[in-house]
């Protein structure tokens, strides 16, 4: 039986891939790589096509609407696509090994590990072997030149979509926060770190390691911006 890779591609400049990921796709018969919108790109393959040949092999895009997911159950259309995509991964693994390229680092709000969890329950048995990548928050943290987590620090990995009482306690307790998918709440979250006094120790960044890279110290003025989906807010206090 060949075997199934979830591959991170890292968080969108091409040499933050890394040499494992990138050989391990180059002898992948197949990719079948992840997108959120049926007419758009995907992000994870835009990465990888300038690094390797794909002519001789066969790529196919499968769109993942970008619907809520709790506790391991999506809507009826997110279940749909992740079993179209773990069939398509099965019909594919009679020709070769198999690579689905996701951005950043597979074990981070990817729906890599929605597609392994859907294969497993139609093929206990197969193999499926996941290679990390840089994450979007590591390559936020290089760019902005502050550490994550130093010494005795918490540091807490949360989506900015929680309640604000949710996120007002963790932004309370921990040393070290990452806000991730932050476009679509921006406002909301200025305020809240305005009331709690964190606004100065916030930095958004956007876009990390791609064309259109952006840092920003100044989050009123970020949240008035058509901030891109690709935007992370970090806040080291
Ligand atoms: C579905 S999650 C994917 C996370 C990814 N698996 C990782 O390891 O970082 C999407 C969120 O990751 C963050 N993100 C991904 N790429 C980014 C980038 N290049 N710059 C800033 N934030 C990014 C944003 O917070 C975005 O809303």
């Amino acid at each position: 039986m060949n075997t199934f890779y979830i591959i991170g591609t890292g968080p969108g400049d091409p040499e933050l891939i890394t040499v494992k990921g990138l050989r391990t796709m180059e002898n992948c018969a197949t990719l079948v790589a992840p997108k959120a919108k049926v007419n758009g790109d995907s992000t994870a393959l835009g990465i990888v096509k300038g690094l390797m040949d794909l002519d001789n092999k066969k790529v196919i895009e499968v769109c993942f609407p970008m619907h809520k997911v709790e506790n391991g159950k999506g809507t009826q259309e997110v279940e749909a696509a992740w079993r179209e995509a773990a069939q398509l991964i099965l019909d594919h693994l009679k020709d070769g090994d198999v690579a689905f390229p996701t951005l950043g680092d597979p074990a981070v709000y990817s729906t890599g590990f929605y597609v392994y969890a859907t294969l497993k329950e139609m093929a206990p048995d197969m193999e499926i072997k996941i290679i990390p990548g840089i994450t979007a928050m590591s390559c936020c943290s290089a760019i902005g030149n502050q550490p994550l987590c130093l010494g005795g620090e918490i540091l807490t990995v949360v989506p900015a979509t929680f309640d604000d009482q949710r996120l007002g306690q963790i932004l309370t307790s921990c040393d070290s926060v990452v806000l991730m998918k932050v476009h679509n709440v921006m406002d909301r979250l200025v305020a809240l770190l305005d009331e709690l006094d964190l606004l100065d120790r916030a930095v958004c960044y956007e876009q990390c390691g791609m064309a259109g890279q952006k840092v920003h110290t100044n989050l009123r003025a970020a949240a008035n911006s058509d901030l891109h989906y690709f935007s992370t807010i970090i806040i080291r206090k």
